[in-house]
């Protein structure tokens, strides 16, 4: 009886981790995507700039971290989708560049959308919990697949 429920378990655990075919990749894309492209600002391990917290002799605030300690896992999908795409600046900085380069037309939607769901895997699970309730109200766009 015990082998049974144990099979029977195992045979569970199978089919939870084939029940998203596309995650592992899409992982895997994201965190090539990442070095590539956001981590000469945001760190390798998304640690962020040193003094991040504070605005450099520009007056501009330095690359965050992505990480617990950021307020990335804040913003729900399609609002991060927006910040990559379309790039950012905090409303405070004393110049009008975008600290956060745009996105669009170096990346396509889906890897746009593959850095972002790479980036949750640095976060808690109650902040992955937050972040997807935030989601289900301003999801990523339909081209992000
Ligand atoms: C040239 C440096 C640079 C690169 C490269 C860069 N970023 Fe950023 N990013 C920044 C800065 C600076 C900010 C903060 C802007 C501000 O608030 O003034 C930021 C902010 C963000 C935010 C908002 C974080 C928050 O807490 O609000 C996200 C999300 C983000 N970046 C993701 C990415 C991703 C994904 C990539 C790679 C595709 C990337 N960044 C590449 C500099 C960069």
């Amino acid at each position: 009886m015990r082998s049974v429920r144990l099979i029977a378990a195992a045979a569970l655990m199978l089919l939870a981790a084939f029940a998203h075919p596309g995650e592992a990749p899409r992982m895997e894309l994201g965190h090539r995507i990442y070095q590539a492209h956001c981590a000469s600002c945001h760190g390798v391990r998304g640690e962020g700039a040193a003094n991040w917290r504070e605005p450099d002799a520009q007056g501009e605030l330095p690359a965050p971290p992505h990480g617990p300690e950021g307020h990335t896992w804040k913003h729900a999908d399609g609002m991060l989708y927006r910040i990559v795409r379309d790039g950012w600046r905090d409303p405070f900085n004393k110049t009008q560049r975008l600290t956060m380069p745009a996105f669009g037309q170096v990346l396509v939607p889906a890897e746009i959308r593959a850095a972002i769901d790479y980036l949750k895997t640095l976060w808690t699970a109650e902040q992955r919990q937050f972040q997807a309730e935030e989601s289900r109200k301003a999801p990523f766009p339909p081209e992000a697949g």
